[in-house]
């Protein structure tokens, strides 16, 4: 690596960690001290655990195992480790007031700034987890732990009652939505899923590989607001038949009968972020688990699409014969091509950012709202855990199903084609929509508008 490519690096790399506190700093001084330290609801932690413990895991990627240095606080690292405490039993926890896990957080980016200026940044290595300073992968890493935090923090606060303290610009409106076909055609055949060279792909993208997808279609956009009111008007939280046997159980337990947030006061009613207001019916649904989405999807006739489909539509290049990072190509991405980074605090209406539209002519499959997909949390062929096994190995398996795409919430770094998210099926604080597909080949229009139910 050369010496510009390699403090280039170190740029990229800074102005990541540095933009990941700013949001930090933002999500944490909205509130005041009691609010902080009090915890919201018992899915998530009080915001102070948040504050230290992304401090403490840069300390112990950054400090500790690539500066090699002698830990901080050590009596505290058992406190911030998410694998020993579940986020209900936080509040419980000696945590650092918020003065000192402020101080601590500081304290530990003033070294890491050190830390990156005397690491040598080799190139990537041929075999993926031998070097965590490969293109700054730590640091990489890292940056995108904090910005995972900051959206846990904005889902906390979209569950925190009292008055609004956070406020965004509204998202641009479509300019064609009404000309757009309901559903984009993307042929069968093999596509290169995953990523060997995406420099912080995070070990569950890895590696690329080719999987052969048979020709299906996708919604143009994530299914609305409008679209899901039709659903639950037409009774679809109330036939069994629209729902897998978990689903339905999982339905009547918990007694959903809309998204989170909605509530019917002669009109539907949608809170967001402390501020009730009538939904907007051209916006992406979101608040809803996966079990809602497979019903949905179910009663318009469709389907999830599963990850490798939604993949395909999101990066296969046809023309070129190459998956690209982002739908639009493999630039990074600007406020023209995707809503994120928390700029907006709700998803863009249904057709919006043109600029952003993926080969397939797919829009939005990049931020506004992460997609559940059909599919379990599995391993690719391939896969090798690293830098530690519970960042996604631990969680393999059937009990998790996949979302794709990244939402407003989610920051560009931790953002891309290829980026794997999962959760519970009955998850539904975290911002998730969806979009529907069906099976098929040759072209045929249905007819209906995007904004529309089937
Ligand atoms: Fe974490």
């Amino acid at each position: 690596m050369t010496e510009n490519d390699a403090s280039a690096l170190r740029e990229r790399a800074a102005a990541e960690l540095l933009a990941a506190r700013d949001r930090t700093t933002l999500l944490t001084t909205a509130v005041d001290d009691t609010d902080l330290v009090k915890q919201h609801s018992p899915l998530m932690s009080p915001l102070v655990w948040d504050l230290a413990h992304v401090a403490n895991q840069e300390e112990l990627w950054l400090l500790r195992e690539v500066g090699g240095r002698t830990p901080m606080h050590p009596e505290i690292d058992p406190i911030y480790d998410a694998f020993e405490h579940p986020r209900a039993a936080r509040p419980t926890l000696p945590l650092l007031p918020a003065g000192e896990a402020r101080r601590y957080g500081h304290e530990v980016r003033v070294r890491v700034l050190d830390q990156l200026d005397r690491t040598r940044l080799r190139e990537q290595p041929a075999t993926f987890g031998e070097s965590l300073t490969a293109n700054a992968f730590a640091f990489g890493m890292v940056a995108q732990h904090e910005v995972q935090h900051d959206e846990t923090m904005l889902a906390t606060h979209q569950l925190r009652a009292g008055p609004p303290v956070l406020s965004a610009p509204p998202p641009p409106a479509p300019a064609d939505a009404a000309a757009l076909p309901a559903e984009v055609y993307v042929p069968g055949g093999p596509f290169t899923m995953g990523t060997s060279t995406e420099p912080w792909a995070l070990d569950n993208e890895r590696p690329a590989h080719e999987v052969n997808v048979p020709a299906f279609y996708l919604d143009t956009t994530p299914v609305t607001n409008a679209a899901y009111a039709e659903f639950v008007s037409g009774g679809g939280y109330d036939d069994p038949r629209l729902w897998t046997s978990d689903g339905w159980a999982h339905r009547q337990r918990a007694g959903l009968t809309a998204p989170l947030f909605w509530r019917w006061e002669g009109e539907w009613l949608q809170t967001s972020f402390g501020i009730a207001k009538p939904i907007i019916g051209n916006e992406p649904v979101l608040h809803v688990c996966w079990y809602e989405a497979d019903a949905y999807a179910r009663w318009a006739g469709r389907r999830l699409p599963t990850e490798a489909e939604w993949e395909k539509a999101a990066r296969w290049d046809p023309a070129a014969g190459r998956s690209r990072r982002y739908p639009w190509g493999d630039g990074e991405p600007t406020a023209e091509r995707a809503n994120l980074g928390q700029r907006h605090l709700r998803p863009a209406p249904a057709g919006a950012y043109p600029e952003g539209a993926a080969p397939s002519g797919a829009r939005q499959l990049i931020g506004d709202v992460w997609e559940w997909t059909s599919s379990d949390f599995l391993p690719y062929p391939g896969f090798v855990a690293w830098p530690y096994k519970e960042y996604s190995e631990v969680f393999f398996g059937t009990e998790y199903k996949v979302l794709r795409g990244g939402a407003f919430g989610v920051s560009q770094v931790a953002c891309r084609g290829t980026f794997r998210n999962w959760d519970y099926p009955i998850r539904r604080q975290i911002f998730a929509g969806f979009r529907t597909a069906r099976s098929g080949t040759g072209r045929s229009d249905t007819g209906r508008s995007a904004t529309e139910p089937a």
